[in-house]
Order: C-alpha cells, then structure tokens, then sequence
C-alpha cells in the first residue's frame, strides 16, 4: 500500500480575482503534490475558495449582485487561474458547496453540545451606520475606522470557542511536534507573540450580517467565517461529527497545510483547537510561506502595482511562471517580483541554460548521427565521471530540499546540474571530435552522456514545469525511462533510439519589447 500524502493550500477568498501572491501558493502546493505522486505516495490535493463573511457580502452589494452571483463568478476566475497553472489538485472545494455547510454547522452544534462553544454576550465599541463591532485599538482617533463617525459602547449576545482551556495541550503539543509550526522563525513568533501572553475565548457567531453558514439551532447567528473556513480541510474528504466517509479515514491528518505567514495563527491556534474539541488528530505541519512584494512594496490595487498570474501566463507560457515563483522565493523572507526580475530569470535560467542545452545537445545527435543515440564506450574521462555523479546526486539532494519545503533550493539543484552539462559541452567540444573520424567513439560517448542528462532533466523538471518536462522526454523519446526511480543509475536512455526534432523551448527574450508587452497585457 503506498503511503498517503494530503497537502492543502489556504482558501482564497472571493472577493476579487487573485494577484500573483495569491496564486503563489497553488503552484508551491502543486509543485509538492507533483513530486509526492512520482515518488509513489498516494496524494491528495485540496485547494478551493472562502466564500462567506461581511465583506464578500459588501463587495456583492457595491456590484449591485446577489452573493452567490459575486461568489461564483470569483470562484470560477480563481478556479481558471488554478488550471492555467497547472494545478492538479485532486479537489476543489468551495465553501457554498452543500455538504460543507451542512458539516459546518453539524461541528459548531456539536461543540456547543459539549460545551466548548458556549453564549454569552460580546462587548465592544459599536458603528451603527456600518453595522460593526470594534475593539478600541482598531478604531482611528477614537473613531469607527471604516466611516470615521463615533462608535459607542454596546453588547450583543453571541457564541464563544473555550480556546483557554485547550492552551496547554496546545502548548505541548507544539512542544513535542518540533516540526508543526515551520520554518521556525514562524514557530517562536506564534508561541511568543500569541500563546505566552494567553489565549482569550474566541467570539465565533456573528448576528451584524447574513452572507454566512447559520447557526441551524439559533436564528441570526451566522457561523464566524474562519471557523466555517478551517473546517474546509476536513469537510472536503467527507468528515461529519456523526461518522465520517472512506477519506476522511485515509487522508486525515493533513501531512501539510500550505499557507502564508500572515494566517499562521488561525491556523496554528485556533485550528487545533478545534480539531482537539471534536476529538480528532492534528496536522503534521503548518508551513508558513513568506509574501511576494512588488519590489519592494506591499501589493495592492490602490497603488497600482498588482501582477496577475494569466497576464505573465499569456506572455511567457505556464512553466515560466511556476519556474518564476519557484526559484525565486526565499525560504523564509518576503520575495520580490518585478516584470523586469521576471524577464531577467527566464533569459538566464530558461533560455541561456536550460533550453540551450536541451536543443544543442538533440541538435548535434541529428547532426552528427542522424538522430540515432549512439551507445557511449566502456571507458569514461574524467570529465564524464564528473557529470555522472552531479546528475545521480541531485535526486536525493532534490528530495531533501522538497521535504524541507525548500523549492528555490530544489531549482538550484535542477539548473546547476544543467550549468554542469553545458560546462561538458564546452570542455568536451564535440564540434571537434567530429572532425576526426578516429574519434568517433568518443564522440558517441559524449552525444551519449549529454542526451541522458537531458533525460535526468527532463524527470527532474516534472514538479516544477511540467509540460516542459514532458517535453523534454518526447523530444529525446525517453520512452519508459521517465519515473523517478530511473534517477538511480545514469544509463537509462536506450542506444539506437531515435530522437525527435528539438524545438526550442524557451527562445531568448527581447527584454524591451517583452516588457512592453508585459504592460500592455496587464
Ligand atoms: N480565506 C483566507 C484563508 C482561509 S484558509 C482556511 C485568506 N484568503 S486570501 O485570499 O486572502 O489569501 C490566500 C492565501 O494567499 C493566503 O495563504 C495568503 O497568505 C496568501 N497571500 C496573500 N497575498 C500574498 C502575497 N503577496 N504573497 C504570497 N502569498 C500571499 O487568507
């Protein structure tokens, strides 16, 4: 039986279509997915949309639409964006779907059943015209921030979760799970910043507005959007407080749930707490993921600076974009993107060495052998030595960067290894060989060595570009010889095969004239 693997990305809300960073996440998530599945893990990819709360209800008002109309029209540009990617999740849930309403709002009778949701009243700092409750740090000089009039003291009956009576099995838990909240700058922040000081019980109905799940036993109270939102990773494979389906049984715990720094709390607070209250396990991991800037500035549609994931998509194809955000994010700082940075990294990673490489290396088999693979010699150069050992390490060292979450790491390995074999190229200078019929064999045997590596790369890339990737393999005719396990022994391409026309994959860019058309598109 293959070992189970269930990977989720946070619910994107839809309120407006998603920017770049929003999109980051699908591909992240999908990279993991993808490499999970080839090396043989039964995986299950969750992705969706958060579709309820207050402002999706206002954004709907201000469009002169009903909630659902707004919520599916966004959900399907965020759906479309998932697939233009290449995300190949395995569910896409929403969170108006049927069955996950009504599971929500079987878990929050439930927890008010025993006990750990209970009513009382919520006091706050009332705006009437705005219908809203806030807290006297959120207002701005003493007024309601999103109006600016007065505020005054009021009450309003509603439902609470009893977090300070999980604090310390949350605390030890996150104590003996050293790997739950990652990277570990991520972990001091939320234990330091947020379970040190105390957990207060948290507010979890709201009555102000109606665009929500309903709390089935008490009219007017909707369910608080991120306790209807978490639940997402549990609903989606079929659970029910009452006895959950085949999935659930299978996938759960999530191995990762995959989301930005800026929900880490939700979901490394209030998330298990939930899932303690209803007696069930807790995810393996939490890994919180830095922000893409614009340069050096916060995205944002009032400052004009958004990237849409489709406007680069339409200019520089699918796989650029993935590799774009891949090989460019840190690990655990803020990455920067600009159409400048975009079109720097696709010429230098993209054009100059991968796609040289792969179509210099088919061109000089058709040159040179008329497209037929010749077998390499027993005896090896040095130099062939060395090029066989950086293609069988970079599996393994590939695996440690993903299962640490280390992508651009993973990249790295992928163009260095490429950087290596063009090197072989250059040193071996097969334009020579070719002119001496005595060294024919040697030439074979280089050809050879170059087209494996191809193949190597061509398996290596499937995560991260894969159309791309696949490609590769029916440019060189891999035939079989594409699984990851082939990774193991350098020699896997058959001699006497006959390889395809090469066509180029990523043409060298025009910087100016790609920039303009980068602009105009968006
Ligand atoms: N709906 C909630 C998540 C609920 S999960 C149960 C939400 N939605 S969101 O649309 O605002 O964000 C979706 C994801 O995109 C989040 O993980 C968020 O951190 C991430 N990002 C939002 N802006 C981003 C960047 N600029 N860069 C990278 N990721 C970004 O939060």
């Amino acid at each position: 039986m293959p070992q189970k693997f269930y990977i989720t990305t946070a619910i994107a809300y839809t309120s407006r279509k998603p920017h770049i960073g929003n999109s980051y996440e699908i591909v992240l998530t999908d990279a993991i997915a993808r490499f999970k599945r080839m090396a043989g893990f039964d995986v299950f990819f969750l992705t969706g949309t958060d579709e309820h709360g207050q402002k999706i209800e206002t954004c709907a008002k201000e469009a002169g639409v009903s909630p659902k109309a707004y919520v599916d029209e966004i959900a399907g540009e965020i759906r479309r964006i998932c697939d233009l990617l290449g995300a190949s999740y395995d569910k896409f849930i929403r969170t108006t779907d049927d069955y996950h309403e009504r599971a929500v709002q079987k878990i929050f009778k439930k927890l008010y059943e025993q006990d750990d949701i209970y009513k009382s009243n919520y006091k706050g700092l009332y705006c009437v015209p705005c219908e809203s409750f806030f807290t006297e740090s959120q207002l701005v000089d003493g007024k309601c921030p999103d109006c600016g009039r007065a505020v005054t003291p009021a009450t309003e009956e509603a439902y609470f979760l009893r977090l300070s009576n999980y604090q310390e099995r949350l605390e030890k838990y996150i104590e003996e799970n050293p790997g739950f909240i990652y990277p570990e700058s991520r972990k001091r922040e939320m234990v330091n910043n947020f379970l040190k000081p105390g957990l207060q019980d948290l507010c979890v109905s709201r009555t102000s507005f109606t665009w929500g799940v309903p709390v089935d036993f008490d009219e007017g109270h909707i369910v608080y959007v991120w306790i209807d939102a978490l639940s997402n990773y549990i609903t989606a494979l079929g659970y029910n407080p009452d006895g959950s389906g085949g999935d659930y049984k299978k996938y759960w715990p999530a191995d990762a749930h995959v989301i930005g720094k800026d929900i880490l709390r939700f979901h490394t607070i209030y998330w298990p707490i939930l899932l303690m209250a209803l007696g069930e396990e807790l995810p393996k991991k939490v890994f919180g993921h830095p922000w893409w800037l614009f340069g050096e500035d916060k995205m944002s549609k009032s400052k004009g600076n958004v990237i849409y994931a489709d406007t680069l998509a339409d200019v520089l194809g699918r796989d650029a974009v993935r590799w774009y955000l891949l090989a460019e994010m840190p690990h655990a700082q803020d990455g920067s993107i600009t159409l400048e940075r975009v079109v720097e990294r696709y010429n230098a990673d993209l054009a100059n060495v991968l796609g040289n490489l792969i179509q210099r290396s088919i061109s000089m088999v058709g040159k040179y052998f008329n497209g037929v693979l010749p077998a390499p010699e027993r005896e090896r150069t040095l130099e062939d030595a060395a090029l066989e050992e950086t293609a069988l390490a970079a599996l393994p060292a590939l695996e440690n960067a993903i299962d640490s979450f280390r992508l651009a790491d993973a990249c790295e390995i992928i163009v260095n290894f490429a950087k290596r074999a063009n090197k072989y190229v250059d040193k071996t200078a097969p334009w020579v060989l070719a002119k001496d019929e005595a060294l024919r064999a040697r030439l074979g045997t280089v050809l050879y060595h170059l087209i494996e590596s191809c193949r190597f790369l061509g398996v290596l890339l499937g995560p991260f570009m894969p159309q791309t990737a696949a490609e590769i393999l029916r440019q060189i005719n891999a035939g079989a010889a594409v699984g990851l396990e082939s990774l193991s022994t350098f020699g896997g391409m058959a001699p006497g095969t006959q390889l395809g026309e090469p066509s180029a994959l990523f043409a060298r860019l025009k910087p100016e004239e790609t920039l303009e058309r980068l602009r105009n598109e968006g």
